[in-house]
C-alpha cells in the first residue's frame, strides 16, 4: 500500500467551521469551457458548486472560492463568507477548482490531460460561473445583475485577488486571506518563518535543539548502522538508504520539515509551546530522541514515514483521480509549471541545515511528469505567472488582504508596503494560515477578531462604492495593550489612509 505519510501542505480544504445554518447547501453543476483561450474549441466539462440561498433577499452574490481541494458544504454554513452573505442579503456559493474534487475535465490525470490545469483557465471558469449566476438561467434570474464578492484563502485567496485584476467588470470586491501573489522558484523564507514562530511562541532552545538533532542525524545517516538507528527511532516504513541523496531528502522533507510545516501553518494557540516542550524536555538528553519523540507522536507521520523516493514517485505518478495522492500530484503539477514555491533549506536562518535542496524539487517535477518538466520550463512558467498577474508590484483595487504574522506563506503575499487606499492589507501578529476566513466571535487574539470585523466592514463599503475605513473603530473595544498593538498595526497598515 502506498500511503503517503505526510499531509501535503497546501492541497487541503481549510477545515470548515461548525455549522450555524438551518439549511443544507445544495450541489449544482455548470458546464464550462475546457479551453477558454482557444475560441475554436467549444468542448466543455462539468464544474461543481454548492449553493445556499438562506440569506438571498437581494441580488448580491458571495462566492467562497475553492482552491486545490475537493469542496464540501461546510464553508457555506459558517465563516466569514457566510457572515458576509448574511450582512448583504446575498446568495452564497462555493466553487470547485478544475481538476480537484469532482470537477474533472478528463478521465485521468495523465500528463497530456493536465495541459488545461492552469490558474488562468480556473479564473475563466469562475468568470463563466459568475456570468451564469447573474443571468436569467440561474434560479429564475434572482441574481440578475447582482454584485459579486469573492472570499478565498491560500491559493484561492490569490485567485480572488487575480479575479478582481482580470475581471473587474464581474467582481465588485474581493477578500484574500493568506494568498501568495509572487511566484518564486526557491522559497527558503517558508522555513525561516517556521523557525521564527518556534522561537517566538516556543523558545530559542527549541530551535537550537532541532538544529542539534538534525546535525547528529545527518552524521548518523552516513553509516549503515547509524541509518538503521535513525530509521527505528523515527519509525520509517523501511530502513533509510543513507547513500541515496533522494531518499535522505525524502526522509527530511516528508518526515521532518513537512511535519513542522503542518504544526506552524495550522497552529492554534498552545500548539507550538506544547511541541517545544517535548523538543526541549530536560529528562531526555539526546536531541535526536527528543525530536523523534515529537515527530512519531504526530498523526500525519502515521502509520510510518515513507523515506523511499521511488515509493513517493510511484504514489504520485498514479494517474487515477481516486489515487490517495491525486491532489498532491495535481498541486505539484501547478508548482512545476506556474509557481515553484519550493520550501527548501537554502536559508541559514532555519534549523534543518541543507537537508532539502532545491534540486530535490527539480527532480520531483521530472519524475512525476517526465523530463520535459525541467528547470527551464519551471522558470519560464514562473515568469509567465508573474507577467500575467504582476506579482506584488500591483495590488488591484477593491481587494482586502490579510496576512498572518506567523503564516509561513506570508513572505509571498502582500504586506503593509503594498497597501493602497482601495486595497488595505492587515497583518495580524502571531496568527497562522487562513485564520481570518473563520467565524467572528471565535478568534484566538483580539487583533484577529478586530481584523475579521474590519474585513466584513470593508467588503460592504466596497459594495457601496465607499472608501474602506481602517481597523480603529472596532479596536476601541480592545484592552489597552492589545489596543496599542492594534493601533501600531493600523498605523503601519493604513498610513496611506491617514494621509488621505
Ligand atoms: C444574521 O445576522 C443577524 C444580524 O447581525 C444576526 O442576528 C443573525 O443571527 C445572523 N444569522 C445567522 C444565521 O448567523
Ligand atoms: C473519457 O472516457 C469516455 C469513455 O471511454 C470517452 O467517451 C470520453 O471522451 C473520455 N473523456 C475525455 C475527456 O477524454
Ligand atoms: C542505496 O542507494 C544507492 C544509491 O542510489 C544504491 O546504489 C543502492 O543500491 C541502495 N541500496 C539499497 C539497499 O537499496
Ligand atoms: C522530568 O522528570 C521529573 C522527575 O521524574 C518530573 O517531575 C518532570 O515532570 C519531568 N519533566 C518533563 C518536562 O517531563
Ligand atoms: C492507483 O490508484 C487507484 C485508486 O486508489 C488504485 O485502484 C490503483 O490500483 C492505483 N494504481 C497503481 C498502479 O498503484
Ligand atoms: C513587504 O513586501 C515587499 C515586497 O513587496 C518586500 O520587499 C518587503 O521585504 C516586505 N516587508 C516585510 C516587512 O515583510
Amino acid at each position: 500500500m502506498l500511503i503517503s505519510p505526510a499531509v501535503a501542505l497546501i492541497d487541503r480544504e481549510p477545515s470548515p467551521p461548525s455549522s450555524r445554518s438551518r439549511v443544507d447547501p445544495v450541489e449544482g453543476w455548470l458546464p464550462v469551457r475546457l479551453n477558454h483561450f482557444d475560441a475554436s474549441n467549444t468542448d466543455t466539462f462539468q464544474m461543481r458548486f454548492y449553493y445556499n440561498n438562506e440569506f438571498a433577499t437581494s441580488n448580491n452574490i458571495v462566492i467562497f472560492v475553492g482552491g486545490e481541494w475537493a469542496i464540501s458544504p461546510g464553508w457555506l454554513t459558517g465563516g466569514l463568507a457566510y457572515e458576509l452573505a448574511n450582512a448583504t442579503g446575498a446568495g452564497l456559493f462555493y466553487t470547485e477548482h478544475r481538476y480537484y474534487g469532482m470537477t474533472r475535465p478528463s478521465n485521468d490525470t495523465a500528463v497530456a490531460e493536465l495541459r488545461f490545469l492552469t490558474v488562468d483557465q480556473a479564473l475563466a471558469d469562475l468568470a463563466q460561473f459568475i456570468q451564469h449566476v447573474q443571468s436569467e438561467q440561474f434560479d429564475d434570474g434572482r441574481f440578475r445583475g447582482g454584485k459579486v464578492s469573492l472570499v478565498g484563502c491560500s491559493y484561492a485567496g490569490s485567485m480572488a485577488t487575480w479575479m478582481r485584476l482580470a475581471y473587474p467588470h464581474l467582481v465588485a470586491a474581493a477578500f484574500s486571506d493568506s494568498g501568495p501573489l509572487h511566484a518564486q522558484e526557491d522559497f527558503p523564507e517558508y522555513l525561516e518563518v517556521i523557525a521564527e514562530a518556534l522561537r517566538t511562541q516556543g523558545s530559542e532552545e527549541c530551535v537550537t535543539s532541532i538544529a542539534e538533532a538534525v546535525e547528529d542525524m545527518v552524521q548518523q545517516l552516513a553509516t549503515e548502522s547509524g541509518a538503521n538507528t535513525i530509521s527505528e527511532m523515527f519509525n520509517t516504513c523501511s530502513p533509510i538508504n543513507g547513500s541515496n541523496p533522494l531518499d535522505v531528502a525524502t526522509f527530511f522533507w516528508f518526515g521532518i520539515t513537512e511535519t513542522f510545516a503542518y504544526l506552524v501553518q495550522y497552529a492554534r494557540p498552545g500548539d507550538i509551546p506544547a511541541a517545544c516542550e517535548v523538543l526541549t524536555n530536560v529528562n531526555v538528553t539526546d536531541p535526536v530522541r527528543r525530536l523523534a519523540n515529537w515527530i512519531t507522536a504526530q498523526s500525519w507521520t502515521q502509520p510510518c514515514i515513507e523515506s523511499r523516493y521511488s515509493e513517493q514517485v510511484a504514489a504520485h505518478t498514479n494517474t487515477s483521480y481516486d489515487a490517495s495522492d491525486a491532489n498532491m500530484r495535481l498541486w505539484t503539477y501547478q508548482t512545476c509549471v506556474e509557481y515553484g514555491w519550493y520550501q527548501t533549506t537554502s536559508s541559514t536562518r532555519q534549523p534543518f541545515l541543507s537537508t532539502v535542496p532545491l534540486q530535490y524539487f527539480h527532480q520531483m517535477c521530472k519524475d512525476f511528469f517526465s523530463t520535459y518538466f525541467d528547470e527551464n520550463l519551471l522558470r519560464s512558467g514562473i515568469q509567465r505567472t508573474n507577467l500575467l498577474f504582476g506579482g506584488l508590484s500591483h495590488l488591484p483595487d477593491y481587494v482586502v488582504s490579510v496576512a498572518g504574522g506567523h503564516d509561513p506563506w506570508s513572505p509571498m503575499g502582500p504586506n503593509v508596503t503594498n497597501a493602497t487606499p482601495l486595497a488595505p492589507v492587515y497583518v495580524v501578529p502571531m496568527v497562522s494560515h487562513c485564520r481570518a476566513i473563520r467565524p467572528t466571535g471565535d478568534s484566538e487574539t483580539e487583533e484577529l477578531e478586530a481584523t475579521k470585523q474590519a474585513v466584513l466592514r470593508n467588503m460592504q463599503e466596497f459594495l457601496d462604492g465607499r472608501l474602506p475605513t481602517p481597523i480603529e473603530s472596532s479596536a476601541a473595544t480592545l484592552t489597552p495593550i492589545a489596543f496599542t498593538l492594534a493601533i501600531t498595526i493600523i498605523t503601519l497598515c493604513n498610513w496611506k489612509f491617514v494621509l488621505l
